[in-house]
């Protein structure tokens, strides 16, 4: 086993919280204010920034929402979403209170001028009392439907364009991007029609997880991998997303989404593109996703034939999780009965560039599937003559644990001790936890400071989130034109039978985590 020794990991844990930027005073509006990516979310995100100081001092916090409230009442909620939802973590009351203290609430309509005025007004009167600089973040928490109209009110209302020389508008909008490759040009368009790119921040909470950064960190901060990270080296890559939990509250918006839109769109190919990036010539948004943008141009575009032989749909249905019975999907309210939403899609991926011809992509996600767990394994060639026959060698992974688990193993071979030449599989690990403690803060905060201090590196730009949409949409297209059943495979299982022959018909299997 190695690990990092504690001397030094404090030493690094405390350089990375005193290198923490605050951010900009600025005023944050979220539009969709009593929704529950709000609550569960972003309330619990800013007061982890502002506990941590890595908030200005000189901010506020507008809530804009349909239904009428107070702004003591909004304070509250707000202060309620906090004590649910910061992972148990202690809350000081005093922080508590003082945070709650900076938000206000606007009620009224998405499509009424007069409500985005009142807002405007209230941004000018919160911008005199507490002194924050003009700058103005816009937060799109709404369903995406009204995505469009908000962003013409704020036009209509002259928000979309800063002040003052000195001072910044920008605005995060959520995933889903769209609905297909059509859908999000046409999002793409409305937005860049009222706002410049630089002010437009797509968010993937994925991109704010430490273990996915830490994929470039791995790669780029030393010489040892990346030599390796290469078609000469690497057999295939396998990149799961399982999650043990079901549709819970969300399956109307599931039942039109599924796991394709949900997850494979976003946050899977946000995976695959870092795993397979070439190195940025620097860390910054224009240079990290300029290379993204690259790969996930080279990936291959499926045809009606090859979305039948290297994409696999599945749907769950009842079976055991932990010990306990659990419904299948098309048994959970508010899901149709003959439904064919897909809840796991397992594909297989070829990138067409000189770096990773011919080297199989694998990859997967399931809701409702043996255990939650988020990795990327890269799975190596075998060692070209083997001096040790007969004793199952394997071949080397070297698998980067995104969540529950956080860190880095890689399997390999030793001597087991005694008189004989016997070879085990043994394993190197790497902890966050035991190098690092728990974890400093959640993906959200991450992004919602970075946003707060102009830097897009972890965000999506307009041609990265066409070009995702563009690979997924012939599967939908093909899905569209053949599909009249899923394969079900039982809750708590690692998804259906069609998944495993995906990497059996190449002679390989998928790892059991
Ligand atoms: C969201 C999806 O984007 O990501 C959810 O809409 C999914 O369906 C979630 O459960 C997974 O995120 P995490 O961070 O819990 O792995």
């Amino acid at each position: 086993m190695a690990s990092i020794t504690n001397d030094i990991a404090e030493t690094a844990v405390l350089d990375a919280r005193s290198s923490v930027a605050a951010a900009d005073p600025c005023a944050i509006v979220i539009f969709g204010a009593s929704g529950d990516l709000t609550h569960r979310k972003l309330i619990p995100a800013l007061f982890e920034l502002a506990a941590c100081r890595s908030l200005a001092s000189r901010f506020a916090i507008i809530g804009f929402a349909r239904s009428e409230m107070s702004d003591a009442a909004f304070q509250d909620s707000a202060a309620e979403a906090v004590r649910k939802n910061n992972g148990g973590c202690p809350i000081n009351d005093n922080d508590l209170r003082s945070f709650a203290q900076s938000f206000v609430y606007v009620a009224g309509d998405y499509d009424q001028p007069e409500a985005f005025e009142k807002l405007s007004r209230r941004l000018e009167e919160l911008d005199e009392e507490r002194h924050l600089e003009g700058n103005r973040l816009f937060y799109l928490a709404t369903p995406p439907a009204v995505y469009p109209r908000v962003i013409a009110q704020i036009q209509k209302a002259g928000l979309a364009q800063p002040a003052g020389d000195n001072s910044w508008v920008r605005i995060v909008v959520e995933k889903p991007f769209g609905h297909d490759l059509a859908s999000a040009r046409k999002l793409n368009r409305t937005i860049l029609e009222v706002f410049e790119e630089t002010q437009v921040y797509r968010i993937d909470h994925f991109l704010g997880k430490d273990t996915v950064q830490n994929l470039l960190a791995l790669r780029f901060g030393n010489g040892i991998f990346e030599p390796l990270w290469n078609r000469n080296y690497v057999d295939h890559v396998q990149i799961t997303a399982a999650e043990s939990l079901g549709v819970e509250q969300r399956a109307a918006f599931y039942e039109t989404t599924g796991a394709l839109r949900d997850m494979v769109q976003s946050h899977l190919l946000q995976l695959t593109s870092l795993a397979a990036i070439e190195p940025p010539s620097n860390f910054d948004a224009t240079a990290v996703r300029n290379e993204k943008l690259k790969v996930l141009q080279a990936l291959r575009p499926y045809t009606p034939e090859t979305v039948a032989t290297n994409v696999v749909a599945g749907q769950y249905a009842q079976g055991q999780i932990d010990g306990e019975d659990v419904a299948g999907y098309r048994q959970e309210p508010a899901v149709k009965s003959d439904s064919v939403t897909e809840t796991f899609v397992a594909a297989k991926v070829l990138i067409d560039n000189w770096r990773w011809a011919d080297v199989p992509f694998y990859i997967r996600t399931g809701k409702r599937m043996r255990r939650r767990v988020t990795e990327v394994a890269i799975n190596f060639r075998r060692a070209p003559h083997l001096l040790f026959r007969g004793q199952g060698i394997d071949t080397n992974t070297m698998v980067l644990n995104i969540q529950p688990e956080e860190g880095i193993s890689i399997g390999f071979h030793a001597k087991l001790p005694g008189q004989q030449m016997r070879l085990a599989h043994v394993a190197m690990d790497f902890s966050y936890l035991a190098a690092f403690g728990a974890s400093e803060r959640s993906a959200y905060a991450t992004l919602l400071n970075d946003c707060m201090r102009g830097d897009a590196t972890l965000f999506d730009r307009a041609d990265g989130v066409e070009a995702a949409w563009a690979f997924v949409q012939p599967i939908f297209d093909a899905w569209e034109r053949q599909r009249r059943s899923v394969p079900a495979y039982p809750a708590g299982s690692w998804g259906p039978r069609e998944g495993d022959e995906l990497l059996s018909r190449d002679g390989r299997h998928w790892r059991k985590p």
